[in-house]
């Protein structure tokens, strides 16, 4: 078990560990999103997560940033590691940015899936 300070910490990234993103390399995508983490010695600037499945199985391997909502889809190692430069000179990765949050989710447009309406 492990209690991090998170004191400074400015992104937070939850990497989809469901089944449908494992199945599209979501363990890979994690590993690679630590190691650029760690290459880039922002460790203390980002924070990560493996989550389960977040409910967008179709945009497989998604990954969320936080504070600013972003979700990403079709993250592959390659994407994360970019993901991670990307978010430390403050950008997005603009091409996988599937909803962006600004008081509700609102979908980026023509990407991913459209999906079920929830009820
Ligand atoms: S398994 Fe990742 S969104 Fe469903």
């Amino acid at each position: 078990m492990t209690t991090w300070n998170l004191q400074g910490t400015v992104n937070h990234l939850l990497i989809c560990g469901g089944s449908s993103c494992k199945k599209h390399k979501g363990e890979e995508v994690a590993e690679a999103i630590e190691d650029e983490i760690e290459k880039q010695g922002a460790g203390r600037l980002i924070h990560t997560t493996v989550t389960r499945c977040n409910g967008r199985c179709s945009d497989s391997c998604v990954v969320i940033s936080y504070p600013e909502g972003v979700w990403y889809k079709e993250i592959t190692p390659k994407l994360g590691k970019a993901l991670v430069r990307r978010l430390l000179e403050g950008e997005r990765l603009e091409d996988n940015v599937v909803y962006t949050y600004e008081g509700q989710f609102l979908a980026a447009a023509e990407r991913g899936t459209k999906g079920k309406k929830k009820k």
